[in-house]
């Protein structure tokens, strides 16, 4: 652990929207008063009905509840366009930076933008979509991403956007669990100068989801597509005679927004949930205070729109605060590792907003591709997504921030829907890994295994304590697994599935999943969605997945792989089962390690020990504990002869 500490700088104290007295007051309010509190906050949104009643929360089984705002009425997307338009119609929303440098870059102002919404807006309503309906997005990071979302939440249509990298295997799973009639994508994906076929990733899901009446297609590169008849529609022709006027529709605060399936520790990845009034005040006000963020400023959040960071900070915080956003069509090192910086260097970028698994790919690469940049631009520099490392975090401080820049460490969950436990960049002496203070409104507690809460310096599980406006509501399609997930591991107090330390001055620092949950390159997985790949292949008997650490990816993922009896496990099975999980997942889900073993070790009631598993995946094996009631002790002797060269 790191014990610098950095103080918040003079001019950043002095000029921030909220200092540190500032913070604890509003902190303490937040708690003291939430419905003062919150009301209070909501006035950033434009209501089309005004809210009587703000919190109506319960975390209790017998009358568990969430409700934000309920009586309240109004449209995300008005609240991103329409009341921006008087006063910046001609300032720029989205920045968009093509993978390739060699091509151009593309501005889209606030008023192109509401007409580009409004336009696709009227395109789906013509194609029957309504309120309620599901939409599932399939695209790369071009500003059709952001018309496509924004133009469903005007007229209450939910989407589910779905990671451009992911098979067509894991698209059909997530358009046939909600039941989607619509898909949006494009010809082909591109990134770090590869193309990804995503029309033809469709037409491969579609197989096994044929409820599907629509797919609008974007041309990207103009790859020859197949276009199906009555089915797919070519984006550009699709809205040529649409109108730029769209009504939006009112939304209930209650009403469904979105959808983002996430990895939880068992089953088939869960559609998360979130409502329109709660998230839409939580994603305004986490988004200018974490970022400390004046309307009009460069501001750059790097996640893909595939991912909650992508939704919250990359489209709609910034766009409710008047924010001019980039989106990033590459990846950090393409075509070099001074890629970002001369990004950054290009808008003249403000705040940048990245994961810790980029920083350490290009902090591997050397000083000199940032050097060579002149980042004088930057003010502020944020993290997300996984446990930044102190290395890490003074690389990014001192290299690319060359110290002048705080860095807001920001820890929050797809079902967190912003910043719950995050510095703020005027009130936070910041330290080094730690992702310290809670969010307004945020009670988090730390719990011992039996449920206790732990005071002062103490290391437990983490949990929240109550409600927050930008909570996820349900799990789609099964509200009893809502609950179970997340509200009966601690009864009365919402399980956060991380483990988190609070040192003396009160500082939180996660460290990491406690539950069946890996993090690789800062995407979240299942390891049982792993698992249920790997025994779906013909020659796989029994297979167990834990995390090992890695040096870039935060955690790797280890497979350990009994096959069936007559199959004689080789260098080309692993490979067969390596590209077989890449067809069933994703490229996100390859393994990095595959150890073959006669059998895995399992108590007597044939239960697998993964705490052995993780120490042997992680080469911790000079303490495996406790292995006595393993029905068969040898087979750990067996796994710790043949951990592969590899691992
Ligand atoms: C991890 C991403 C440490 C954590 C926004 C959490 C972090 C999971 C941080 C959620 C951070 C996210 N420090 N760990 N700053 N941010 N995590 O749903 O384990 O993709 O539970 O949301 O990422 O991942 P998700």
């Amino acid at each position: 652990m790191s014990q610098t500490v950095y103080p918040v700088p003079a001019e950043w104290a002095a000029n921030a929207l909220v200092d540190e007295a500032g913070y604890r007051e509003m902190h303490r309010r937040s708690l003291d008063d939430p419905e003062g509190f919150w009301a209070e906050q909501a006035k950033r949104i434009d209501w089309i009905t005004p809210f009587t009643r703000v919190k109506e929360t319960s975390f209790d089984e017998a009358d568990f509840g969430i409700r934000w705002f309920g009586d309240g009425a109004l449209n995300l997307s008005a609240n991103c366009l329409d009341r921006h338009l008087e006063a910046r119609g001609d300032q720029v929303a989205i920045l968009w930076e093509p993978d390739s440098p060699d091509e151009p870059e593309r501005r889209i102002t606030y008023r192109q933008l509401h007409a580009d919404v409004c336009r696709f807006a009227n395109l789906l309503k013509s194609r029957g979509v309504g309120k309620g309906d599901r939409v599932t997005i399939y695209l790369p990071m071009v500003p059709e991403a952001a018309v496509a979302m924004l133009a469903c939440s005007r007229i209450g249509a939910i989407h589910s956007i779905v990671f451009a990298g992911f098979s067509p295997e894991a698209l059909a799973g997530r358009i046939q669990d909600c039941d989607s009639r619509v898909v949006i994508t494009a010809d082909e994906g591109l990134r770090g100068g590869r193309k990804v076929p995503l029309k033809a990733n469709v037409d491969a899901a579609l197989n096994h989801a044929p409820g599907v009446e629509t797919v609008v297609v974007l041309k990207r590169t103009g790859a020859d597509v197949a276009m199906r008849d009555g089915r797919d529609i070519d984006w550009a022709d699709g809205i040529a005679e649409q109108s730029a006027e769209c009504e939006p529709t009112a939304m209930g605060a209650e009403d469904p927004l979105f959808i983002l399936y996430t990895s939880g520790s068992t089953g088939k990845p869960k559609g998360v949930l979130h409502t329109t009034g709660g998230y839409t005040v939580w994603a305004a006000m986490t988004h200018e205070y974490v970022f400390d963020y004046r309307p009009g400023q460069i501001y750059w959040c790097a996640a893909d729109v595939g991912w909650v960071t992508g939704h919250t900070y990359v489209i709609y915080g910034p766009l409710l605060n008047g924010g001019t956003t980039v989106m990033f069509e590459g990846v950090p090192n393409f075509p070099d590792p001074s890629r970002f910086w001369q990004v950054v260097d290009k808008f003249g970028v403000e705040i940048f907003y990245g994961a810790p698994t980029a920083l350490r790919a290009l902090m591997r690469e050397g000083d000199e591709w940032v050097a060579k940049t002149s980042r004088k631009s930057l003010r502020l520099l944020g993290s997300v997504g996984e446990p930044i490392n102190p290395e890490a975090w003074e690389w990014y401080y001192r290299v690319v921030g060359e110290e002048r820049c705080p860095i807001v460490d920001t820890w929050w969950q797809t079902e967190t829907g912003g910043a719950t436990i995050t510095p703020l960049p005027g009130a936070t002496p910041m330290k080094p890994g730690s992702a310290s203070w809670p969010m307004f409104g945020v009670k988090p507690l730390l719990l011992d295994a039996d449920g206790n809460v732990l005071e002062g310096a103490a290391e437990g599980s983490l949990v929240i304590a109550d409600s927050w406006p930008g909570q996820m509501r349900t799990v789609w399609g099964d509200h009893d697994r809502f609950f179970q997930t997340y509200f009966t591991t601690y009864k009365g107090y919402y399980f956060t599935g991380d483990g988190c330390r609070r040192d003396a001055d009160g500082y939180y620092w996660i460290t990491g999943r406690i539950d069946d949950v890996i993090n690789v390159s800062g995407h979240r997985m299942g390891t049982a969605e792993i698992e249920s790949a790997l025994v779906a292949h013909s020659k796989v008997a029994e297979a167990a997945v834990v995390g090992m650490p890695h040096p870039v990816k935060g955690q790797g993922i280890y497979a350990y792989v009994t096959t069936n009896a007559e199959v004689e496990p080789d260098d080309a099975l692993r490979a067969e089962l390596v590209k077989w999980v890449r067809t069933e997942i994703g490229p996100i889900a390859t393994p990095d390690v595959i150890q073959f073993a006669p059998a895995l070790p399992k108590t007597r009631s044939g239960k697998i020990m993964r705490r052995i598993l993780r120490k042997i995946a992680e080469n911790d094996t000079g303490n495996l504990g406790d292995t006595s009631t393993l029905a068969d002790p040898s087979v750990v002797d067996h796994l710790l002869a043949n951990r592969p060269a590899t691992a």
